[in-house]
């Protein structure tokens, strides 16, 4: 379907004669693809007699070729599925299958998407970014400390970069504009933690989404706050880019020399605000965050803190 899909992008007409001969199918086989396309896809295809088939709106698609000539760097293998359950879920299969690592998975929908604490992550076909960068970690627990942090910062950063303004972090890593999620980060972990493990760093990112019902948590898109449809293919090799430079930042000097960096970016930086772990609600004043990355929380005059994948963060009604 990726090549009927490549065939129509453009948004022009094509005749089903033209679209089965570049498919080598035959017209019904073309018809047969295209119903495919409408309800896997969701996207609506006009059929005018004598002129043929064409998208309502033109796709930009996710393209190895692109993003190489973009100067993708460094030279991870990318794989871009047109739908996938999870690009983690595919990034930890192939884990297991001893694919050699590092690698990047990419996907132009996912049928459940995941998000932290069981969450799911809406990913509608063409318009975001789902990325699942898979490394090798062999420094022990040292090199995965902070982790998710510096990965957001890596974000915050790019998108800084394309313009957007007013982004910011929020505890443990959603990237925010405004109190409103514009991006979300998973990390998975296979393997000995504290010996060798495999690391799967999931990244959504909302593109180019313009409205969406099924998103329920404030929420913007690159597009929204920049007023511009952005080139995924350039998000791609520009994300490579910030990644691969704050990656190896972390690897040679641990969390330590991020920490001062993230505070700065804390948009809740000294709110009053809730930790929630699952039915259990803690109150308390943001301070930052400790050296390995925990949240510290000022609970009636006496700091602690707070570490934990299961974790979240709610700005308190009063604040
Ligand atoms: C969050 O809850 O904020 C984390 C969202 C992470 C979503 C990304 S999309 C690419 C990768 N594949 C997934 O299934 N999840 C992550």
């Amino acid at each position: 379907m990726l090549k009927l899909l490549n065939l129509l992008k453009d948004g022009r007409f094509h005749s089903g004669e033209e679209l089965g001969a570049a498919l080598g199918v035959s017209r019904s086989a073309v018809w047969k693809q295209l119903q495919n396309l409408q309800s896997e896809c969701s996207l609506t295809i006009h059929k005018v007699r004598g002129r043929g088939y064409q998208l309502s709106t033109p796709l930009q698609l996710l393209d190895t070729q692109a993003i190489g000539e973009h100067g993708h760097t460094p030279q991870w293998p990318v794989l871009v599925y047109e739908t996938i359950d999870s690009t983690n879920a595919e990034a930890l299969r192939l884990i297991g299958q001893g694919r050699s690592t590092p690698f990047l998975v990419l996907a132009e929908s996912q049928t459940a998407g995941r998000g932290r604490r069981g969450r799911q992550w809406i990913s509608p076909f063409a318009e975001n970014l789902y990325y699942s960068l898979v490394l090798r970690v062999e420094g022990g627990m040292r090199q995965l400390e902070g982790l998710s942090l510096v990965v957001g910062l890596a974000v915050m950063r790019v998108l800084q970069a394309l313009g957007v303004k007013g982004v910011g972090l929020k505890w443990p890593n959603d990237v925010l504009v405004r109190d409103h999620k514009v991006a979300g980060i998973l990390l998975e972990l296979v393997g000995d933690p504290a010996d060798i493990c495999h690391v799967v760093i999931g990244i959504g990112i909302n593109v180019n989404m313009q409205a969406n019902a099924q998103v329920d948590q404030a929420w913007t898109s690159l597009r929204r706050e920049t007023g511009k449809e952005v080139d995924r293919n350039h998000l791609v090799v520009a994300l490579g880019r910030q990644l691969g430079h704050e990656l190896e930042r972390h690897r040679q000097h641990g969390f330590t020399v991020f920490r001062d960096e993230w505070e700065q970016a804390h948009a809740w930086q000294g709110r009053e605000a809730s930790l929630i772990a699952g039915n259990t609600r803690i109150d308390g004043v943001v301070r930052g965050i400790d050296a390995q990355g925990g949240l510290r929380l000022e609970i009636e005059g006496v700091e602690k803190s707070f570490s934990g994948g299961e974790l979240s963060l709610r700005l308190r009604d009063d604040s």
